[in-house]
């Protein structure tokens, strides 16, 4: 009983926190007097920006039970957070509601008309990734399914308005991460890491992007926010399997070939087509900073989650009705994968407002404007 009297509590207290921070986010906008120029937002990715695909599917990769979204005003909701995440704060910072959840079948009609979220948790970029948790949206399924919400908007909008709707509308894509932990990192049960050395692998991964960002790119999409991959070494669960309990630095170095190759195929992109901005988040040093400098983000604690289970709170996501720790904003990871609210927020104001270190060549708040 008392346990639960101080978890409410600190619930109350944390509720305080998320709604000054989407204050904070609402007066950013306010304040910059603009009128809305993003027409919509289309969300491309995995559990970093999922807000309910996976509770649709047949999966294990869901989180729509307790205590996920123990600071969501709705909530379990299936985002892999404590409260909101990513794609949450950057449309309120952007004045566009992150879109609807394009696998709900309710998502239909005027529903769609402010963007849909594809992004499902344990997808990834190549079609075998995350398979062992079962259904899932990969990116060549994710594009499919944007295939179909554009056949439902030329119902409701003539070819012109479509394409001046869909140039100003940004598509976010979050992927990369789940071919590294949920495939390649794992070669008992997948070859890639026998088949391919680390550079080829992350060769592999861009090629596969690349093409699907021009198939987005050749039916009218214009503007464009692709994430790299954080230092993934230095989530709890690879950390779980460092003797010391640091980062595992052999796991962050085989990201480079992917983020910088991502890097270079914006620039080369933005060379090529420039009807079109492609942008690249930088989000392996937006990370690095938070945990080179958790003091500087108020974080205390920054190599456990604040739930799950085993060395690190690192084995598993958090389990079903796990009492997480109380004191959430000062974890930079909620659980084993995923960021908390609080660390979401850092990356998301970094993306729509920081400098070209984090957001390359212009961050989204300037794409918005274009
Ligand atoms: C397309 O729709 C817009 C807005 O409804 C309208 O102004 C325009 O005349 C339409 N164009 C054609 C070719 O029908
Ligand atoms: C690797 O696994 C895939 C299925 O995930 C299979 O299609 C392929 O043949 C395997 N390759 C090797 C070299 O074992």
């Amino acid at each position: 009983m008392g346990r639960w009297n101080n978890i409410n509590k600190v619930v109350s207290g944390l509720m305080v926190v998320v709604v000054v921070m989407m204050v904070m986010c609402v007066m950013e906008v306010k304040s910059q007097q603009q009128p809305r120029r993003v027409t919509a937002l289309f969300v491309f990715g995995d559990s970093l920006v999922d807000v309910g695909n996976n509770n649709f599917l047949n999966t294990l990769a869901k989180a729509n039970y307790f205590p996920y979204g123990i600071d969501f005003s709705g909530g379990p909701s299936g985002r892999f957070s404590n409260g909101l995440n990513i794609i949450d704060f950057v449309g309120n910072m952007l004045g566009v509601p992150a879109g609807p959840v394009y696998a709900n079948p309710t998502t239909r009609g005027t529903a769609i008309l402010n963007g849909v979220n594809y992004a499902s948790a344990a997808g990834g970029i190549l079609d075998e990734t995350g398979r062992h948790y079962g259904g899932r949206f990969s990116l060549n399924q994710q594009v499919l399914n944007f295939g179909d919400t554009l056949n439902q908007l030329r119902t409701m909008i003539n070819e012109t308005e479509l394409s001046r709707y869909l140039a100003k509308s940004i598509a976010i894509l979050v992927f990369g991460s789940n071919d590294y932990i949920n495939n390649y990192l794992l070669p008992t049960m997948y070859n890639s890491s026998y088949v391919y050395n680390p550079q080829q692998f992350g060769t592999l991964l861009l090629n596969n992007y690349a093409r699907q960002i021009l198939a987005l790119y050749s039916v009218g999409l214009r503007k464009f926010f692709i994430a790299g991959v954080g230092p993934l070494g230095c989530i709890p669960n690879q950390r779980a399997n460092v003797p010391t309990g640091r980062c595992a630095d052999g796991v962050n170095q085989i990201l480079g070939t992917f983020n910088e190759g991502l890097r270079a195929m914006v620039e080369q992109f933005n060379k090529n087509h420039p009807d079109a901005m492609f942008t690249y988040g930088n989000t392996y040093a937006v990370f690095g900073d938070v945990l080179n400098n958790p003091a500087a983000y108020a974080f205390t604690v920054i190599d456990r989650g604040c739930c799950g289970i085993g060395r690190n709170q690192g084995q598993i996501t958090c389990l079903p009705l796990e009492a997480p720790c109380p004191n959430r904003n000062q974890y930079a990871f909620w659980d084993a994968f995923h960021p908390s609210q609080a660390a979401a927020y850092v990356f998301s104001w970094r993306a729509v407002n920081g400098p070209p270190s984090d957001s390359y060549p212009i961050n989204i708040q300037q794409m918005a404007l274009l």
